[in-house]
């Protein structure tokens, strides 16, 4: 399949904006008409229609029946430093955000570098929602419904070559919209990379979306990586550039403390932080005080991805 480049002019610019969204209604319902629904997935319409998604499929292959957070949980509980280190920081701070236009550099080692435009890498018919955990470094964890596309879908399409080991993400660098870029609280822009063979996998995800809506800007907006068998600092936020390389990236965290956050970053009940153990989780919406529970190897889906790690030492290669 081929994409075009965003350098000619875009239909929204010489079209009223309203004009161009009923377009891009009946654009999208006209093609969902005429796609195969795979099995193991059912439609569902969403109710925001003048966003990145009209429609999408539900995954129930790849979801887990674990109950939800709550839309509340998700989107006022974050970790989003450009916004600010607390929990609530993103949700009170990033209403200045503008996550459309939207445009993705692609550079590197593949055939079809350039400037893309959201549109252009993110097939709206592929869309499909997934109920992902999600497990963060400091030992809390919540259940997401994401709708987003495997990453795999986008790679594809931009044919990188034999060279390209890595695939390194970038969040966008907009100190006026990011308070939190104002100060020195990690190296920005924040970044963030995984071997290919994680990239390709089809459980890595790239979101648009959660409970049936665009995401917030607190939630990455207007799109950003799920992998859901890493840690969460791993799922960069608000991603415009791409790049292809050979040698192994450098990753925010890890330059930031390299002997706490390792680049793998699997998660691994049996590998400690040096500050704290990782065995047990706290699932957020069960109160500060509720149970905590066992945190599960590769986040419970090793049935997906041990096989990369196969022969590797997980001590070292954390
Ligand atoms: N991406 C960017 N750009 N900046 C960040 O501070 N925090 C990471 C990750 N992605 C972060 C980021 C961390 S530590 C976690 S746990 C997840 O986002 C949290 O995702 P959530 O807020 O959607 O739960």
């Amino acid at each position: 399949m081929s994409i075009k480049k965003s350098n000619t002019i875009k239909s929204y610019e010489i079209t009223s904006e309203s004009i161009y969204l009923e377009r891009r209604k009946l654009i999208k319902s006209m093609s969902i008409a005429s796609t195969m629904i795979p099995w193991g997935m059912t439609w569902s319409q969403s109710s925001k229609e003048d966003g990145y998604i009209s429609a999408y499929k539900r995954n129930s292959i790849y979801s887990t029946s674990e109950p939800k957070n709550s839309f509340e949980d998700i989107t006022t509980y974050n970790n989003f430093y450009e916004f600010g280190m607390g929990k609530s920081d993103p949700y009170q701070n990033s209403a200045n955000f503008e996550p459309a236009p939207w445009n993705v550099k692609i550079s590197g080692e593949a055939n079809k570098t350039g400037v893309y435009n959201i549109d252009d890498l993110i097939d709206s018919n592929a869309l499909e929602e997934r109920i992902y955990r999600l497990r963060c470094v400091e030992a809390w964890s919540m259940v997401i419904p994401w709708i987003g596309i495997p990453l795999a879908n986008i790679i594809e399409k931009l044919e990188p070559n034999s060279k390209a080991k890595y695939v390194a993400f970038e969040t966008v660098y907009r100190p006026n919209e990011m308070p939190g870029q104002r100060k020195r609280i990690l190296k920005w822009p924040y970044i963030e990379a995984l071997t290919m063979a994680e990239a390709m996998n089809p459980l890595t995800l790239i979101a648009v979306g959660l409970y049936g809506q665009d995401l917030l800007n607190q939630s990455g907006a207007p799109m950003r990586l799920v992998v859901p068998w890493k840690y969460g600092f791993k799922s960069i936020k608000s991603i415009n550039k791409i790049h292809f390389q050979e040698s192994q990236p450098k990753t925010s965290w890890n330059m930031a403390a390299s002997n706490e956050y390792g680049f793998y970053a699997n998660v691994n009940p049996e590998v400690d932080h040096p500050r704290w153990s990782q065995s047990r989780e706290r699932r957020i919406g069960n109160g500060f005080f509720g149970a905590k529970q066992p945190t599960l190897m590769f986040n419970g889906y090793q049935d997906e991805v041990a096989h990369l790690y196969q022969g590797m030492n997980l001590r070292k290669y954390f």
